[in-house]
């Protein structure tokens, strides 16, 4: 402690406390600096107190001297603060640098990739392509139906046998009306038909994809849960040559020419005549699989030409008009296309499978 303000030298105090600013290289040193120079402990705090004992003339002179300087190292403790604080944010721009346009070479590249869209969706694009490309609409309908458009409306009364080859689930049983999930797209065709007397509308082309359910048991050709494309043309002087021809034209389109179909008479109760589409089984080339049931053939879905029934239950003249129907499996299309063997592998959902397609 400097009790005696004579001895003391302001100018070497003032000299030593320049240098200590000056040479404090962090903002954390300066503070403490900035304590030990002018804090209450600090040389100078102690001359000011000292001040009292100093007669009035050297008292007023060394005050006016101590504040100068306190008043200059306050200045240059600013200046040497924001030196230091400009230094470290530069430090620390350096250090945090985010670089958002490196590229990630691919030995160290996340193993997460984009995904794409399943075979069966891919078929369905496919399928719809094909059929725009021939002239067709694409139109969809509800999962859920009715008993008139599921079955009624098609020429399937309530009891009717062809209704046994159809068990699904239903939703609700008789009153205010049955509801079940649709077996087969079928009931669109019927939605269609309708809506084309109430606006007046027909023709029509359209095709009509989406999800059926049926109490199958899973195997290498069922699931209960599958996909069909349902086809309707309403126009007049349809025949059934049309509907080979459309047949035909699609079996090239999806599968590439050279593919062995056949139609084989069949019978559903909303088309006569009826047929069933076949084409070789291409896991065996026909010798007969698991998968075709050594069959040599896989049935890909039924068509035929519109029963006159149909039409009456929809308010069509059959007289005017006539067409043809189909009804695809786009899971089987996509099994035969790409000669997968068990149509279960679409739901396992092995990445390693899927990822090839
Ligand atoms: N809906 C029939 C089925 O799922 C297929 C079909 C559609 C048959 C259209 C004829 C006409 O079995």
């Amino acid at each position: 402690m400097v009790t005696d303000n004579q001895e003391l030298d302001i100018e070497a105090v003032a000299r030593d406390a320049a240098q200590r600013i000056g040479a404090s290289t962090s903002t954390d040193a300066l503070n403490q600096v900035e304590t030990e120079l002018l804090g209450k402990h600090s040389v100078l705090a102690g001359a000011h107190r000292a001040l009292g004992g100093l007669d009035p003339g050297a008292r007023r002179e060394v005050g006016r001297r101590l504040h100068e300087v306190r008043t200059s190292l306050q200045t240059q403790l600013a200046v040497r603060r924001t030196e230091l604080a400009e230094a470290e944010r530069a430090v620390s721009l350096v250090a945090d640098r985010l670089d958002l346009t490196e590229v990630i070479p691919d030995h160290v590249r996340s193993p997460l990739h984009r995904g794409h869209l399943h075979l069966v969706t891919q078929a369905r694009d496919e399928l719809e392509d094909v059929f725009v490309g021939m002239g067709f609409v694409v139109a969809e309908g509800p999962e859920a139906e009715s008993d008139w458009y599921n079955f009624e409306a098609l020429n399937m009364p309530p009891a009717h046998p062809a209704r046994g080859m159809y068990d699904t689930m239903y939703l609700n049983i008789g009153e205010p009306e049955t509801v079940l999930l649709r077996t087969h797209t079928s009931p669109v065709q019927i939605h269609l038909m309708e809506q084309a007397v109430r606006d007046g509308t027909l023709p029509i082309h359209a095709v009509m994809p989406g999800k059926c359910f049926r109490l199958d048991t899973p195997d290498a050709r069922h699931l209960p849960v599958f996909n069909q494309i349902e086809g309707l043309v309403v126009d007049r002087d349809i025949t059934f040559g049309d509907l080979a021809g459309t047949i035909q034209g699609f079996t090239e389109a999806y599968f590439g020419p050279g593919m062995q179909s056949r139609l084989r008479p069949a019978y559903f109760p909303f088309t006569e005549p009826s047929a069933e589409f076949e084409i070789t089984c291409t896991i065996c080339r026909g010798e007969g699989c698991r998968t075709c049931s050594q069959t040599g053939w896989v049935e890909l879905g039924g068509c035929g030409m519109v029963d006159p029934a149909v039409f009456t239950a929809v308010g069509i003249d059959a007289a005017e008009w006539s067409g043809f129907a189909f009804g695809f499996g786009i899971d089987r299309l996509a099994l035969m296309r790409h000669e997968v063997p068990d149509l279960r592998s679409f739901l396992e959902n092995d990445i390693r499978f899927l990822s090839q397609f």
